[in-house]
């Protein structure tokens, strides 16, 4: 399967909540997991067309979605929410109906609950089929033992 992971940290590559996604990749190497750089790359994707063109496409052509953000401010960070702003703006909420769609943030687990039930609507909004979330720690990457 091919999944679009909209990766919500402005931190780059060197954020944690792409840690999880790369794990996710680790552990499931069948499918392919491309990853766009939403809230760093915003200023891209308010003024370049064809970038947002190719972002289109590339979502057409998969068979699923991912939301990977972090928790910020009790909420998404405002450049991944200016992107949910931007989805209609630029007509391309057909692009997500109908696909599967599921939710991943990091967080210290304060108002994350905001957060997801926030995607959750802008998920049921675009039409899409909603298969769940997990809200993980900052830290669980570097648990070695499991939590009982
Ligand atoms: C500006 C800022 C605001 C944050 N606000 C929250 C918050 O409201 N609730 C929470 O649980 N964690 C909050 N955090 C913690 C982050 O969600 C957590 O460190 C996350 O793993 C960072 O992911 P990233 O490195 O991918 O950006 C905040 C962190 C920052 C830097």
């Amino acid at each position: 399967m091919k999944i679009i992971v909209l990766n919500g940290s402005p931190k780059g590559v060197k954020n944690v909540t792409l840690q999880y996604v790369r794990y996710l990749q680790g552990i499931h190497p069948r499918h392919e997991l491309k990853i766009i750089h939403i809230s760093q790359y915003i200023r891209k994707i308010e003024n370049d067309d064809r970038y947002v063109q190719s972002i289109v496409a590339d979502i057409r052509t998969s068979q699923g979605i991912l939301w990977a953000t972090p928790v910020y401010d009790l909420l998404v960070p405002a450049n991944y929410k200016r992107f949910i702003e931007l989805i209609a703006e630029k007509d391309s909420t057909p692009v997500f109906s109908g696909k599967y769609t599921a939710v991943l943030t990091t967080s210290i687990h304060f108002f994350d609950h905001t957060a997801h039930n926030y995607l959750r609507a802008i998920c049921d909004d675009l039409n899409m089929k909603y298969i769940g979330s997990y809200s993980a720690d900052r830290y669980d990457l570097l648990n070695t033992k499991e939590k009982v």
